[in-house]
């Protein structure tokens, strides 16, 4: 599809339900993958389930990162490991998420403050921690999941929405600030994704009207590739088939 031989990518939210998908798609373009995991255990397991595709000890294609990705000190030693190990940074991807109500009436700020610091405040931790060997090169591209809710608000989802729309603004304002930099960052907003969470939460649903992980992969490699050099500041849906 695309080519990104021998490009590093930082990846947080890889222990998702998506992340498998989207790691297994970057190695498919020759990628080499950093995964930055606040649970290692969650993160050894990720790799030894890519099985050979993970590379070797001598050559790993899969890189494990000891980092949350809301703690900046430790994402930056995440990225001096990457760049000791790679001599290259090309891409961040940010995968970190998760559905939790909260409802607008009840200004339930303690609820809204931890969508925010789950969606917002992780992917700018890990963004701007990878941004300094980008704008060096003159070469980058940020991708970040967010949701089809930054778009509209529905009951029961007020931090959820607040969150994610925050997210898509903030990618904005990136793009505008990097745009003569070579560096570009976009948003995926997924509506819903086909995955065994979302299956069980609504077992009278027709999955397969659902975009799948690999549809979500496929745009998000896209998006990282040299080919996708015009677009920024864009935010994507992919609403598949629903
Ligand atoms: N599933 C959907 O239908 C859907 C729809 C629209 C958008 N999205 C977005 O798509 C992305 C992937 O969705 P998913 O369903 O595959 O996710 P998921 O299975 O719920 O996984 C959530 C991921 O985020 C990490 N995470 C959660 N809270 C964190 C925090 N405070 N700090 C650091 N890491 C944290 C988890 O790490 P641990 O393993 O360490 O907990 C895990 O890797 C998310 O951003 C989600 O919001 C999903």
């Amino acid at each position: 599809m695309f080519d990104l031989s021998a490009h590093a990518v930082v990846l947080t939210g890889a222990t998702s339900n998506i992340g498998r998908a989207v790691i297994r798609a970057y190695l498919a373009q020759g990628a080499h993958v950093a995964i930055a995991v606040r649970d290692q255990a969650k993160g050894e397991q990720v790799r030894a389930d890519l099985g050979a595709l993970a590379g070797t000890p001598a050559d790993p294609l899969v890189m494990l990162l000891a980092a949350d990705p809301g703690d900046r000190p430790a994402m930056e030693r995440a990225v001096e490991q990457v760049l000791r190990a790679w001599g290259r940074l090309d891409v961040v991807a940010n995968l970190v998420g998760g559905y939790a109500a909260s409802d607008a009436a009840a200004g339930d700020l303690p609820a809204y403050r931890a969508s925010w610091d789950q969606k917002v405040a992780t992917a700018v931790t890990a963004t701007t921690a990878c941004l300094a060997p980008m704008r060096a090169r003159g070469r980058g591209r940020v991708v970040s999941v967010s949701s089809l809710a930054a778009l509209k608000g529905e009951k029961a989802a007020a931090g959820y929405a607040m969150a994610n729309a925050a997210l898509v603004r903030w990618t904005e304002s990136l793009a505008d600030e990097l745009k003569r930099e070579g560096v570009t960052a976009n948003c995926v907003l997924p509506r819903i994704i086909d995955t065994p969470d979302n299956r069980l939460a609504m077992p009278k649903a027709d999955p397969s009207r659902w975009a799948t992980p690999d549809e979500i992969a496929a745009l998000i490699v896209f998006l990282s590739s040299d080919e996708a050099s015009g677009i920024t500041g864009a935010a994507i849906p992919v609403v598949a088939r629903t």
